[in-house]
């Protein structure tokens, strides 16, 4: 397909599964893993940007990581103390601001603090929004607003309770990519991804890099959305 042919969705959410098959492949730590998904995230976000897709939703850890061995989970963090200052400023220098979703209350303070200023620091004039899926899990996302909705006393429609949501002020997402070969969007964006397009790839997230992001574009580009008209 031509790069003049794509149709480039504005809002693209991946699911990065697979490092830790990656790095057990290289008979490395699961972490070693981990540590080779950031850099594929740093450059599937410079890809994206490229490419003119206007937020890139990441889930970088979901609610329910959280009950995986301290040791991972720690050695996540390892990773923003000692990369995500950089990272951001790096992006901040490409014109690009950071967002995060999700319950960020559970952190360490320092990491909590690192992602506060990431977000606080963010160019006021971005067109191009790399957001974290921090702690984030869609049910949760909904019982939090639908709690909202009801303490306001009116019912609300359906574009009032997507204002309560952590998009709030973003586009539904066009396109939910999942790497690592499983079938199931496992807790992510469930209201945001009603008229999703879904692209599933055997490919494990560290190896997915700019020409599988392409594909995944190209893929898109041969949908119909009817957002369910004929
Ligand atoms: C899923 O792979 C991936 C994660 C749980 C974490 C994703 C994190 C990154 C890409 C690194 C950047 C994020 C932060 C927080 C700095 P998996 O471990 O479930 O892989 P597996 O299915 O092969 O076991």
């Amino acid at each position: 397909m031509k790069a003049g042919d794509l149709k480039i969705p504005r809002h693209v959410a991946v699911i990065m599964d697979g490092n830790g098959r990656w790095a057990k492949k290289r008979l490395m730590p699961r972490t070693f893993g981990h540590k080779a998904g950031m850099d594929a995230m740093i450059a599937m976000a410079r890809k994206a940007k490229a490419m003119g897709v206007e937020y890139l939703t990441v889930y970088a850890l979901s609610t329910e990581n959280f009950a995986r061995p301290k040791e991972e989970i720690e050695g996540l963090f390892d990773l923003i103390r000692r990369y995500f200052t950089k990272n951001v400023k790096d992006l901040y220098a490409e014109g690009a601001a950071v967002r995060v979703i999700g319950d960020v209350s559970v952190l360490p303070d320092d990491v909590r603090k690192l992602i506060a200023d990431g977000v606080a620091g963010s160019p006021a004039d971005a067109r191009f929004f790399v957001v974290l899926a921090l702690n984030y899990g869609a049910r949760a996302e909904i019982v939090r607003a639908a709690n909202a909705a009801a303490s306001s006393g009116d019912g609300v429609g359906e574009e009032e309770f997507g204002k309560l949501l952590y998009t709030a002020d973003m586009p539904d997402p066009d396109l939910i990519i999942r790497t690592g070969g499983e079938l199931r969007l496992s807790n992510f964006l469930l209201w945001q991804a009603a008229y999703a397009e879904l692209y599933f790839t055997d490919v494990l997230f560290p190896d997915f890099d700019g020409r599988q992001f392409e594909k995944a574009i190209e893929s898109f580009s041969r949908r119909n959305r009817r957002f369910g008209r004929v």
